[in-house]
């Protein structure tokens, strides 16, 4: 059983389906199990192959209600077999380690930490299993009627190519899964969204490697030569980030550079225990805060990255998708097993409130741990005296552990 191949997609790409899922990253992933889990027909398509999609590094902080997500869609044995909790997350400021004690101050809260790829690897499996087609390697894919504003709600469809073969599929409803470059949103009529946007003037300098983390938990650090990430994947592959600038290229990072820089800014006691190793992954993002609203046009919702996007900061990515799909799922399957529409009615408004709140959160950590060029003065001490009210008053630790581990998931 291929995990990462369409299913015969040349003899079984339906006409119809209930609803069209546009990409399969982790939200059209974790959607499309979650509707078959509800009997809902589903089809993803997307444009990558799936060996491409699993390629993908990012990050992986699993908050419970994403867990609780995951095991809804039957999907998340390996997380708690193979994934790490965490009661709590160190701030290393200026060669300084501040622990904050998730569990203690969110009544026992913590986060799994489990790689993305992880997650995207056990929706895969578990679509395969299943029998459900995800169509890989789709080409041209458009989106048409999407009906926003007709009373009688005319039909939408998905058009593409496959194998050189066009396809169209009709269906009751599209979920754009398909991330900030996808084609879904930028199909909603110019005036019908609007957009909010916050540019950073730096990027993450990522790398992975084969060899153990320098800490149990994660080390977030404010150095003055910039910010840097202290992170992992497992017990024996680490995850680390380097502020960097935006007109740096990953190909002027050797690893012995890369280890160097990392030193530069660690405390003591981390440059003792960091062991070093060849990169197997290596990567240059930019930073950007950016929300969609509405989250819907007619009968297209928009849900994770193709909505909106969070600095990594505060791990919150994959951490919204599950989020957004999550109130999907759950409006979708009142719609059809006849018990009411308001769960789509009111799915913007809800998905919304919650992206806000982590828009705020990984903005505000993001503002506090970085160096910004143009910050010199007084903006250095706006972080420092933020820093020190926040080291000193549980009630500031309360607030960021409370985000950090995730806010409570309003579904009614
Ligand atoms: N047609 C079909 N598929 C498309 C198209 C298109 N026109 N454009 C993009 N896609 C696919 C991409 O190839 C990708 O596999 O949509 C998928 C979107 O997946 P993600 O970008 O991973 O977004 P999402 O599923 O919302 O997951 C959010 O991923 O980017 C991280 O930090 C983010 O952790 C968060 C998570
Ligand atoms: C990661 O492990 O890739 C990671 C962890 C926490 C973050 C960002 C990235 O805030």
């Amino acid at each position: 059983m291929s995990i990462t191949k369409s299913t015969d997609s040349s003899t079984m790409i339906p006409t119809r389906t209930q609803v069209a899922i546009i990409g399969a990253g982790p939200a059209g992933l974790l959607l499309g199990q979650l509707l078959y889990k509800a009997g809902i027909d589903a089809v993803i398509i997307e444009r990558q192959s799936g060996d491409y999609v699993l390629g993908r590094i990012r990050a992986g902080v699993i908050e419970q209600t994403t867990a609780d997500a995951l095991d809804a869609a039957g999907v998340g044995a390996r997380m708690h077999a193979e994934g790490l909790p965490h009661d709590g997350v160190e701030l290393c400021v200026d060669g300084q380690r501040h622990r904050i004690d998730l569990a203690a101050l969110t009544g026992g809260k913590h986060v799994t930490v489990y790689g993305q790829t992880e997650v995207t690897r056990d929706l895969m499996e578990a679509r395969a299993t299943e029998g459900l087609l995800t169509v890989y390697e789709a080409q041209g894919v458009s989106v048409h009627d999407l009906g926003a504003g007709t009373s009688t709600g005319s039909q939408p469809r998905v058009r593409f190519t496959r194998d050189g073969v066009a396809h169209e599929i009709a269906c009751d409803y599209i979920a754009g899964c398909d991330g900030f470059h996808g084609v879904c949103r930028a199909s909603v009529p110019a005036g019908a969204l609007r957009t909010f946007e916050k540019v950073y003037p730096f990027g993450w300098l990522g790398l992975l490697a084969d060899v153990p983390p320098v800490s149990d938990e994660l080390i977030y650090v404010r150095s003055p030569r910039g910010f840097a990430l202290c992170s992992m994947r497992s017990k024996t592959r680490s995850r680390y980030y380097l502020q960097c600038s935006l007109d740096h290229k990953v190909e002027q990072w050797s690893d012995a550079a890369f280890w160097e820089e990392l030193r530069l800014r660690l405390d003591p006691q981390a440059c003792d225990e960091l062991v070093t190793g060849p990169s197997i992954e290596k990567s240059i993002a930019p930073l950007r805060s950016f929300v969609t609203e509405p989250m819907r046009f007619g009968r297209l919702f928009l849900a994770g990255d193709a909505a909106h996007i969070v600095p990594p900061t505060g791990a919150k990515g994959l951490n919204l998708a599950a989020a957004d799909v999550t109130y999907l799922a759950a409006a979708l399957a009142d719609h059809y097993n006849g018990r009411d529409d308001e769960g789509l009615a009111r799915y913007s408004e809800r998905a919304l409130a919650r992206v806000w709140k982590a828009e705020r959160f990984s903005w505000w950590f993001t503002s506090l741990m970085h160096r910004f060029p143009d910050n010199a003065g007084f903006g250095d001490r706006m972080q420092e005296a933020e820093l020190a009210y926040l080291f000193g008053s549980q009630a500031a630790q309360t607030a960021l552990a409370e985000n950090y581990v995730g806010l409570p998931m309003v579904l009614h």
